[in-house]
């Protein structure tokens, strides 16, 4: 059996219109990855489609429409793990790309370290073959509204977590090889201290894959991070039932209210969307049919 599932963030979606064009763009997403998986591709080509797809989509946090730093600077951060080998592309602090996690494909493919940050990582982009953009091309009048907002009420952003969103997207996909593979993308969080990482490329926190589950986290990185989301939810789930094991990895956090959703699946095929905010924009697909986020 073959199973995709993608988040389109975390938080509260109040605008009727925004939940709208964020449903949409998960279910497109969502397809996309799934005609891979149908058609006898790989895990780890599902969940980097599913995800280029909302990083081209500037209804989310990643790739256009990213959110932008105090500093109104964009640095976005995205990995990708394949469970079947263990291999993991991931990008810190980037700009000039537009779609993140391609390059973090390309890093997971053709490098023999992981992780890349800022500058070098887009040099490697440009060795690949490809153009870098300029970043002011993933700037989106939405996200400079949001700005201006941030900047005049700072603390109302920073203070009622349940009032943001967190855009981030990611997939998680089980194919009909039983690989699994995970894959996140991010701009991070408005307003974010320039050079802040977030959860999205820690590997085991906000994405994480192996032969057994596969992970893809959104919310507040920090909490993400301290928590260990996603290699928690491979450890609950040895002694608990899959969705109580995303339970429990969501409430790992010590203290503080940790805003956050998950997406997962397992290699049985179980699948969870999980959170601890009001809303996450996810959908799954796969023989049973498209579930989506209940609005
Ligand atoms: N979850 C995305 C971030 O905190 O950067």
């Amino acid at each position: 059996m073959s199973i995709i599932v993608v988040h389109g963030g975390a938080g509260r979606v109040s605008d009727q219109n925004r939940r709208s064009l964020a449903l949409e763009g998960v279910k497109e997403a969502v397809q996309i990855g799934w005609d891979i998986l149908n058609k006898g591709g790989s895990a780890v080509d599902a969940v980097e489609a599913a995800v280029v797809s909302m990083e081209n989509n500037p209804n989310f946090n990643a790739g256009l429409g990213s959110v932008v730093t105090r500093d109104k600077t964009i640095e976005m951060d995205a990995l990708i793990m394949d469970g079947s080998t263990r291999e993991i592309g991931g990008v810190i602090g980037i700009s000039r790309v537009k779609n993140p996690i391609t390059l973090s494909r390309h890093i997971l493919d053709k490098e023999t370290h992981v992780l890349f940050f800022g500058e070098h990582a887009e040099k490697l982009w440009e060795k690949y073959g490809f153009q870098l953009i300029n970043p002011d091309e993933l700037f989106t009048d939405r996200i400079l509204q949001r700005y201006e907002n941030f900047m005049k009420d700072q603390e109302m952003e920073v203070d009622d977590p349940e009032g943001r969103k967190y855009g981030t997207v990611g997939a998680v996909a089980l194919d009909a090889n039983g690989n699994l593979a995970a894959a996140t993308s991010t701009g991070g969080v408005l307003g974010k201290m320039t050079g802040r990482v977030g959860d999205t490329p820690i590997i085991g926190a906000g994405t994480y894959a192996d032969e057994d589950v596969a992970v893809s986290a959104t919310g507040i990185g920090e909490y993400i991070i301290k928590g260990m989301m996603g290699i928690n939810v491979k450890i609950f789930s040895q002694t608990n039932s899959f969705t109580n094991a995303c339970d429990k990895a969501l409430s790992h956090f010590k203290g503080a209210i940790g805003k956050a959703g998950l997406i997962a699946v397992n290699n049985k095929g179980e699948w969870s969307a999980r959170k601890t905010t009001q809303d996450l924009i996810f959908a799954k697909l796969d023989d049973s049919g498209l579930e989506v986020f209940d609005v």
